[in-house]
């Protein structure tokens, strides 16, 4: 079938603001979002620039607004958009060229709550063992490839840059509530700042954006909680 799909250009070395330019494609319905743009690349215009590198939704960096919603364009297919497509930057974050945005910001906030196991006591002779139930309280956090879909789907984060977003928390999440984690006051202390997790005002549009199904609300939630029952 032929497909017509609408993408925002912008070459800050040569464009004063983005533009729309429209392609025809040939593609199957089975076709990947990414397969189609991958086609205008390298068969018409090798000038368009992109992200992407495992095709299999597991690195996260193919996140872009593809009619209307932010997803990823390798786990987006033809089938599931129609023969009209419109593809778009995710929002809220300077764009390097055409699809490609700056994700430094970002990375910037997921590093400020500090995503990685600190414990600081001796490790023992074995692995530090878990029991099923305490793994289980971070499970749906650890599924994060943080692609960004759902920080720049976040009404309070397109107001305000400097909130830390949803990707952040749920990163955050899967460290706060590991029982062999020492740091969790260290993490709360972040995001009880002003611009940390109460800037969420549970919107929802993260949910719906998330290309993992990860219950986001439900982590910002259990931070929330648990903030109120630190003594903070
Ligand atoms: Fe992407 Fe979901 Fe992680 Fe947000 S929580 S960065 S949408 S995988
Ligand atoms: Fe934003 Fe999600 Fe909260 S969309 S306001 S982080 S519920
Ligand atoms: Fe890796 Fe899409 S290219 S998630």
């Amino acid at each position: 079938m032929q497909v017509s799909i609408k993408i925002q250009r912008f070459n800050p070395e040569q464009d004063k603001k983005p533009y729309w330019k429209t392609y025809q494609v040939e593609a199957a319905l089975n076709d990947q979002i990414l397969d189609v743009l991958h086609k205008v690349k390298w068969y018409q215009d090798g000038t368009l620039t992109l992200r992407r590198s495992c095709a299999h939704g597991i690195c996260g960096s193919d996140a872009m607004v593809i009619n209307g919603r932010n997803r990823l364009a390798c786990k987006t297919l033809v089938k599931h958009v129609g023969a009209n497509i419109t593809v778009e930057p995710i929002r809220g974050m300077k764009i390097v060229k055409d699809l490609v945005v700056d994700m430094r910001p970002f990375f910037a906030k997921y590093r400020s709550v500090l995503p990685y196991l600190i414990n600081d006591s001796p490790p023992p002779d074995t692995e530090r063992l878990q029991t099923i139930e305490a793994r289980e309280r971070f499970d749906d956090t650890t599924k994060c490839i943080l692609c960004a879909c759902c920080t720049t789907a976040c009404p309070s984060f397109w107001a305000n840059e400097d909130y830390v977003g949803p990707a952040a928390i749920v990163q955050a999440h899967r460290f706060i509530f590991d029982d062999r984690d020492q740091g969790r006051m260290q993490r709360l202390e972040v995001l009880n700042e002003r611009d940390g997790v109460w800037r969420c005002r549970t919107v929802f549009n993260c949910v719906e954006a998330c290309p993992r199904d990860i219950d986001i609300t439900k982590a910002i939630g259990d931070v929330k909680k648990a903030l109120l029952y630190s003594n903070f």
